[in-house]
C-alpha cells in the first residue's frame, strides 16, 4: 500500500487530540488496565457485549482494533513513532445483522482513543454521493465528505456506486474522490464500507484501490433462532416488558417460519414483530375498560399478543 505518512509521533497525537498527555520516560512502565481505564474503552466494550446478543467474532474484532489503538498511543508517548494504523472498514452482512449500530459503537471508540476529532456517523448511500448529470458528483461528494470530516463516513450498499457496464454512469467519478480522501485525509475520516458480502467482493474484484485501502473486514453472520429469541427478549427487556413462555414459544415460531421469506432482516424483523406485539399488548389491555390491571399486566405480552390475526406471511418484515 502506498501513501504511509510515518509522521512525528507529538505532532500525529496533538493531531489526534489525546488527552493523555506527557511524555513517557524510557524507564517507565505501562500497564493497559490503566490504558483502557483513561480512554474509557470499558465501557464501550461493556456496551458492545450488553446491547448485543452473539456477534463473537465481530466482537472479537473490535477488541483487537481497540488494543492496537492502545498500543499505538502507549508506544507514542515513549516516541516511538509508526504511521498511523489504517482505520477504513468494510462490514459485510445481511439486512439487520447489526452493522450499522457497531459502526456508531465504532465511531465512539475510535473518538474516544483519540483517532477521531468527532463521535458522528454520517450515513451515505449512492444517492447522496453520486449525481444524475455531468459536474454534479464532485460537488455531491465532496459535500458529503465535508460533513464527514472528522469522524466516520458510512457507506450503506457501497457496491451500487459502481456500475461497470454503463460507461455513463458518474458512480467511478465519486469512487475516484473517495480514494483519493481514503489516502490522503486518513487523519481526518474513517471510512466504512458495508453491504452484503459477494457483492461487496465483487466490488473489490473490480476496485482493487478501494481494497487495498480497507484494513479491517468484519463479517457479520446471520442468526440463528436462538439468537433471534434472545434478541427478543434483550429489546423487550431494554423496554420494560417481558414475554410469558407461551409467548416466547409464538415468537420463536413466528420469527422461523419468516426465516426463509425474502424480506427478512434478521434483528430488524425481531424488533419490527415486537413493535407489532405491543400495539396488539396495548389494544388487549386497554379495551377492557373495567378491568384492573397489575404492573406486571402492563409489562407481559401474551402469545395472542405476538402472533398476527392475519394469516401467516401478511406481516410485514
Ligand atoms: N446482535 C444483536 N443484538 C441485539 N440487537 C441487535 C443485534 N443486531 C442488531 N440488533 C438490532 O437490530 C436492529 C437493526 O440493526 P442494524 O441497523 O445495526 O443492522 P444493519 O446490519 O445495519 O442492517 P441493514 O443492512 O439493513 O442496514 C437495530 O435496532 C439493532 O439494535
Ligand atoms: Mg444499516
Amino acid at each position: 500500500m502506498s501513501g504511509f505518512q510515518p509522521g512525528n509521533g507529538r505532532t500525529a497525537r496533538a493531531k489526534r487530540g489525546d488527552k493523555r498527555g506527557a511524555e513517557a520516560r524510557p524507564d517507565e512502565t505501562v500497564t493497559f488496565a490503566a490504558e483502557r481505564a483513561a480512554a474509557g474503552i470499558d465501557d464501550i466494550i461493556g456496551e458492545l457485549n450488553r446491547d448485543l446478543v452473539g456477534l463473537a467474532a465481530v466482537k472479537k474484532r473490535v477488541e483487537e482494533i481497540a488494543a492496537l489503538l492502545l498500543v499505538d498511543r502507549a508506544r507514542q508517548r515513549y516516541g516511538l513513532t509508526a504511521p498511523r494504523p489504517n482505520l477504513h472498514m468494510c462490514f459485510t452482512g445481511a439486512p439487520g445483522t447489526g452493522k450499522t449500530t457497531v459502526a456508531l459503537k465504532m465511531a465512539t471508540l475510535l473518538h474516544q482513543l483519540g483517532y477521531l476529532q468527532t463521535p458522528s456517523l454520517v450515513h451515505a448511500m449512492r444517492d447522496d454521493l453520486v449525481g444524475e448529470y455531468i459536474g454534479q458528483t464532485a460537488p455531491k461528494t465532496k459535500r458529503v465528505l465535508d460533513r464527514a470530516k472528522g469522524g466516520v463516513l458510512f457507506i450503506d450498499e457501497a457496491y451500487y456506486l459502481y456500475r461497470g457496464t454503463d460507461s455513463k454512469d458518474y458512480g467511478q467519478e465519486a469512487i475516484e474522490i473517495l480514494l483519493q480522501v481514503m489516502e490522503n485525509d486518513r487523519d481526518d475520516l474513517v471510512v466504512i464500507l458495508a453491504g452484503y458480502k459477494d457483492r461487496m467482493e465483487v466490488f473489490f474484484e473490480s476496485n482493487p484501490g478501494m481494497r487495498s485501502r480497507v484494513a479491517h473486514h468484519l463479517d457479520f453472520a446471520s442468526y440463528d433462532i436462538e439468537e433471534l429469541t434472545a434478541i427478543g427478549r434483550l429489546m423487550l427487556d431494554q423496554a420494560n416488558y417481558y414475554m410469558s413462555p407461551a409467548a416466547e414459544q409464538a415468537l420463536r415460531g413466528q420469527v422461523s417460519a419468516m426465516m426463509t421469506g425474502p424480506h427478512f432482516a434478521n434483528a430488524r424483523t425481531v424488533r419490527n414483530e415486537l413493535e407489532l406485539s405491543r400495539l396488539r399488548h396495548a389494544h388487549r389491555i386497554s379495551s377492557d375498560l373495567r378491568r384492573a390491571w397489575t404492573r406486571d399486566d402492563l409489562m407481559r405480552l401474551e402469545a395472542p399478543d405476538i402472533l398476527a390475526a392475519e394469516p401467516a406471511g401478511g406481516a410485514p418484515a
